[in-house]
This record gives C-alpha cells, structure tokens and sequence, in this order.
C-alpha cells in the first residue's frame, strides 16, 4: 500500500519524510531530489528564510546502491536554522525563559484556532507546524513519486497561470511548461514572457504596499492513460482525491480541475470535448478529443488526455504592516505578530502541488497495476497500453 506522511516543525531540528509502498527497483538519484527542493525555493517574492536554507535530501533508509528495495523510505532534510532555535524550542525542558511567544495570532493564520484546539497559551507550537515549510518534506516525497511515475512515462510539472489581478490569458502547451523546468533561474514559473514580466510589476508593487498577493498555479501530468480511478465509489474518483491533495496545501482556498470554474458559466454544447476516432493512412488509431476542458478527468477517472489540476493561492497572511489582532494575554487589541515572511510564493506552490498530484497518481498507478517490482508493475502496465491498443 502507498502511502506518505511528513514530520518535523518549521524551526525543529529537521523535516522527515516518509514514503512506503514504492516497489523495489526504481531508480532514485539524489540530484533529482536536491534539484525539486531547490525548485521549491525559488521564485520572486520569497522571504529572507529562503536565503537562510538551502535544502538538501538525506536519504536514510529504503534505497540501496541508487534504488529502492521495497521498504519504507525516509528522507531527512535539515533546517538549517535550528542552530538558532534549539535554545528557544528544545526536545528537553529548558529554559522557559528563552521561549519565542507568538503573543498575538495572526489573522488568516492557524494560529488563534490552533491555540485553542490543543489549549496552548500561545501560538508558538502552532506557527511551527502549520507552517509551509512543510511542503519541503512534501516535494522530497513526492521526487520520489515522479521517479516511479517517470519508469511508467507519467510527468509532472506547473506553471504559474496568475498572479494577483495579472493572468496568462492564453493557452500554454506542454512544451512550454516542460522548458521553464529546466531553466536555471526562476521569476514567476510563467510560460508567458510578457505576462511574467507584468507579474514581476504586480509582486513589486504589493512589497511597496508592505502587503502581500496570491495568485494561481496549474499543475498538468502527461501521459497518463486512461483507466486511474473510478466512478465506482465516492472516496476513489480521481477527480477527488486530486482535489484533497492540492487543498490541503497551505494558502490554497480553491481547486479546479481543467476548465471547472469557467464551466459552470457555460453552456454544455461548448464545455464538453467532443470524442473522435483517428484515421492515418486507412487505418484508425485512436480516440480523439476536440479539446481538453474536462482535465484529464471524467467520471473521477483518467481519460487519457493531460490532467490539469488549478491550485487558486489567498494572499499571503502575515504582513509587513500586521492586521489587527488581540495579546493572547492582556486580551487587549495589538497588531498581529510578525516573522520573517514572503510576499508571493505562487511558483513554490506550483512545485509543492505538483508533489502532491504525483503522490497521488503513484497511488492510483499502484492501485491498478500493482507490483512488488518496478519490473513486476512495468509488465502489468505494458499489457494494460496493449489492451487499450487492441480495444
Ligand atoms: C510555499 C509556501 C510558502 C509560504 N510562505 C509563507 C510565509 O512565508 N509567511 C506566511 O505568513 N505564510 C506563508 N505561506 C502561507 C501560509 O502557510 C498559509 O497562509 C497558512 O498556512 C494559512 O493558510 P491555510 O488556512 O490554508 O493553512 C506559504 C504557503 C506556501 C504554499
């Protein structure tokens, strides 16, 4: 069985992964990990933390001589601040005296409903696990779901569709998303050039304010077959499932899977892809689809098209000029507490929801073809494409 949990808090010791139900044999290379969380690092609008850490994967266990064996994976990745914390968030007692409070909850944070829910004085233990930098312990496990989805050709990659009131506004293909994954510096994760520069202008402009902007990303997985899902049962649409995953990214209020929000102002005639049968030289060679609104996904299951996946971002909360609040002591009004923040993390959503649709399509991919082998899981999905070939 697949599955992945994550551990660690913001400014502790170290993030943990761990992923167990990865079949033995899957190629794992660290560059590959420490490239997917550099890329989550990146992006214009990032805070000062950013320059503080630069993550690395230690893999501990579940890979041996470059690949997996079968058995749990757990991946370590050191927060490099913690020499600065270990004093103020010891495992031990400590000294009480050199506690960092969160004195005042910040609005649009977990922090005043986090506070009550565990009956702490303070929102301190909250921020640290509620915090993003979570999503790092994310990306690493979800490397390793795009290199088992890589061995069946599934990828994976976003693209930043807006941020705040500037959007893309026109289509953009899968070549262009697969170039802005190799570039060696990243601006906004825009295909667009013109568009990313506006962006650029927007995120500028919102650090003048001293105030923070949200914005949109699109997650797309190519090459994924039809068949991953069902309509069978509520708790196994894919449709679902994606859902939940990229929801429960921090910051992301809104999901849409292909042309969702836009659909439900529009009429069925122009929503719906019309299906065709392809003929090349006399013969037929396959289904065909007049577009790709649906996403990928119909009925809660894979169709064959590319799987696009919207991740709508809320601004920021915490900001350099602090909302009101109230001093979890005094009770009396402050402003909310301030920490080191960004402005725009729209491209590192982006990354961090990609993680999360490979960890889910690793699953579904498992559902389906099983195998305790990557070899044993290439067989079944080979005979599957042929099945679909002969159909
Ligand atoms: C990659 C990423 C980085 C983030 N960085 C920050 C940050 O530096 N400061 C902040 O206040 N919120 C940041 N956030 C957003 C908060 O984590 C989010 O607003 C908070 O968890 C509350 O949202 P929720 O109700 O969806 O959990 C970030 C979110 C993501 C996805």
């Amino acid at each position: 069985m697949f599955r992945f949990f994550t551990a660690g808090e913001s400014h502790g010791e170290a993030l943990v992964a761990l992923v167990s139900g990865v079949p033995a044999g899957v190629g794992v290379e660290q560059e590959f990990l420490d490239r997917e969380l550099w890329r989550r690092q990146q992006g214009y609008g990032r805070g000062g933390r950013m320059k503080i850490e630069r993550d690395t994967a230690r893999i501990l266990s579940g890979v041996r001589q470059g690949k997996t064996i079968g058995s749990p994976i757990a991946i370590l990745l050191e927060n490099k601040d913690w020499k600065n914390w270990q004093e103020s968030l010891p495992v031990g007692e400590g000294d009480p005296a050199k506690h960092k409070r969160v004195a005042s909850p910040r609005p649009g944070h977990a922090d005043l409903a986090g506070a009550l829910k565990y009956n702490f004085p303070e929102a301190r233990y909250v921020l640290e696990r509620s915090s993003a930098r979570e999503t790092a312990a994310r990306v690493a496990a979800g490397a390793v779901a795009k290199l088992f989805l890589r061995e069946l050709g599934f990828e994976v990659l976003s693209h930043v569709v807006a941020v705040g009131a500037v959007a893309v506004g026109r289509e953009v293909r899968w070549e262009e998303i697969a170039q802005l994954h190799d570039r060696e510096e990243v601006l906004l994760n825009c295909a667009d050039a013109d568009a990313e520069q506006r962006m650029k202008a927007e995120v500028d402009k919102t650090v003048e304010a001293r105030d923070t902007v949200g914005g949109v990303f699109e997650v797309r997985a190519h090459n994924v077959p039809p068949g991953l899902g069902t309509y069978a049962n509520w708790d196994e649409r894919l449709d679902g499932l994606l859902a939940q995953a990229v929801m429960s990214l921090q910051a992301v209020k809104a999901v849409e899977i292909g042309s969702g929000i836009t659909a439900a102002g529009a009429m069925g005639s122009i929503v719906h892809d019309e299906i065709g049968y392809a003929k090349e030289g006399g013969a037929f060679t396959g289904f065909t689809r007049t577009a790709n609104r649906a996403g990928g996904l119909e009925g809660g299951v894979s169709n064959g098209e590319d799987i696009i996946v919207r991740g709508y971002l809320k601004p920021i909360s915490t900001l350099r000029r602090p909302l009101g609040s109230v001093d979890f002591e005094t009770r009396e009004p402050v402003k909310a507490a301030y920490e080191r923040s960004d402005v725009c993390v729209v491209p590192a959503a982006g990354v961090a929801a990609e993680a999360m649709v490979a960890l889910t399509l690793a699953r579904c991919a498992l559902e389906k073809f099983g195998g305790d082998s990557i070899a044993e899981t290439k067989r079944t999905h080979a005979g599957y494409l042929e099945q679909l070939k002969r159909y």
